[in-house]
């Protein structure tokens, strides 16, 4: 039988150049805190335990984090890595593998974990390193002239001849829980930093005759760590830059690849057409066909084939069917849901509102806490009145009604199948269906009134 895999995430440094009250691993990368894609990705490996290590911030990650299934080691003061890794070994299994990963070093690939822990499954260490043109900074791997892994030495450690190493040390590996445990346990700190190192465990294995086996990641990118606000913004980036070659892979047509934002989950049918400046957070569902306008913002919506969004929509929380036009400038609060064919215009604003087959709201509306039958005709200006200062009432309006343009429906209010309001009607009792109702002053003209004229300043000698 196969050992169980634990998973050890060292998240308690400082982050002194982000500059920052919030700790470095809770800043957001496409909307998600760093530590959590690093959890995402040993989610992914089905891991038996997940050990975080933490420490500056205190508490404020264990409690952003709300994991029940998650085991806590606070590490204070923070001694080095080594003394990281040394935390968790009490809640780890000391028969199974364990896997070290790091809360601010984001994006590594399952793939890419899950080649770590098959190496160390097969009985080597296996060790995450990379070739960088410039490994300034780095621990760098020391190999034997037949090529087998000696030592990490640290930058701030390493002679002339290894600083010109250029294979370095990302952090991340994979090995025997027990075995860590021993060798964590005779780490000393007498080093260039005084730290307890986690990289000198490497040499303690090579010497008691482990094997030690590297790999690589697919790209560089899944080993870059946030340091700065500056990497930070690199990796977001990065990030979306990978989003959206996925997205183009899969049939989406993206106008500009380097100005989309998803932050959440975005999935597209077949002829998808996204223009710029588009961002998606939550999740995010667009049917075939469906066109998404520039600088749209969309939350948590589904939108059905073939529907077109103009620019400059904000939408959150709603559906909308099947070839429906939206916007530009409408914006969608939650509980909305747009039958097919349905058209909201510009300068529109619904709210918990469900709107029938093929009715229209094209201009400078709200409609709040509403049913709209179909095929009603919605005039320009139109407000439902929903709220009374104390509670929200609903507005029910039949299918083929036409609501005239600037017009009040003072909720609760019920308008009729196939009725008429006339414009500038402020309706405060139900319309009869097939019917006009209005409410408006009469007009008249009052014959011989003029305009008053502007007195004439003279001066009186
Ligand atoms: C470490 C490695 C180095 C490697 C580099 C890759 C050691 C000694 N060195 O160096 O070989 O090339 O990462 O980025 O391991 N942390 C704690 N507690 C501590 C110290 C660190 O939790 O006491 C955490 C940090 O939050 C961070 C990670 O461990 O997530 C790495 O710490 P950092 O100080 O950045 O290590 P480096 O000196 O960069
Ligand atoms: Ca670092």
């Amino acid at each position: 039988m196969s050992p169980p895999l634990n998973v050890v995430i060292l998240a308690a440094g400082k982050g002194t150049r982000m500059k920052s009250d919030l700790p470095k691993v809770l800043h957001p990368l496409a909307g998600q805190p760093l530590l959590s894609h690093v959890l995402t990705a040993a989610d992914s490996l089905s891991p038996q335990r997940i050990c975080v290590v933490y420490g500056h911030g205190g508490e404020v990650l264990p409690q952003t984090i709300q994991r029940q299934d998650l085991a806590w080691a606070r590490q204070e003061p923070q001694l080095g890595t080594g003394h990281a890794v040394q935390q968790a070994v009490p809640h780890l299994d000391p028969e199974a593998l364990c896997l070290i990963l790091y809360g601010d070093v984001p994006l590594t690939r399952p793939e890419t974990l899950q080649q770590l822990v098959l190496i160390a499954r097969e009985g080597a260490i296996a060790l995450l390193t990379v070739r960088l043109a410039n490994p300034a900074g780095y621990g760098r791997i020391v190999r034997d002239a037949r090529g087998q892994v000696l030592r990490i030495v640290e930058h701030k450690d390493a002679s002339p001849e290894e600083l010109a190493i250029d294979e370095v040390n990302t952090g991340i590996l994979c090995l025997p829980a027990g075995k860590l445990a021993g060798w964590l346990s005779r780490l000393s700190n007498n080093n260039a930093q005084g730290e307890y190192y986690l990289t000198d465990v490497i040499g303690m294995a090579a010497e008691a005759g482990e094997r030690v086996l590297p790999c690589h990641p697919g790209a560089e990118w899944e080993v870059l760590g946030v340091n700065s606000r500056q990497q930070l913004a690199e990796l977001e980036r990065l990030h979306q830059g990978s989003i959206a070659e996925g997205l183009m892979t899969q049939g989406v047509t993206l106008v500009d690849p380097a100005r989309l934002d998803v932050r959440g989950t975005l999935v597209c049918g077949r002829d998808v057409l996204i223009d710029v400046n588009c961002v998606f957070e939550g999740r995010v569902v667009l049917a075939d066909g469906v066109k998404v306008g520039a600088n749209c913002v969309l939350k948590d919506m589904e939108v059905g084939v073939g529907s077109d969004i103009r620019p400059f929509c904000h939408l959150e929380g709603a559906r909308i069917g099947a070839r429906g036009q939206i916007g530009p400038y409408a914006r969608l609060r939650p509980g909305t849901d747009l039958a097919e064919e349905a058209h909201v215009g510009n300068f529109v604003e619904l709210k918990n509102a469900q709107v029938g087959f093929n009715s229209k709201i094209n201009h400078l509306s709200y409609v709040g806490d509403a049913t709209v039958g179909r095929k009603v005709n919605i005039g320009a200006g139109t407000i439902t009145c929903n709220y009374d200062g104390a509670n929200k009432h609903r507005t029910v309006i039949g299918d083929n009604a036409f609501i005239g343009s600037d017009s009040q429906l003072v909720a609760p209010v019920t308008v009729g199948e196939g009725a008429t309001l006339g414009a500038g009607t402020t309706l405060t009792k139900d319309a009869p269906p097939g019917q006009l109702t209005l409410s408006r002053a009469k007009q008249m003209t009052i014959p011989g009134w003029a305009r008053p004229v502007k007195k004439s300043v003279r001066s009186e000698g």
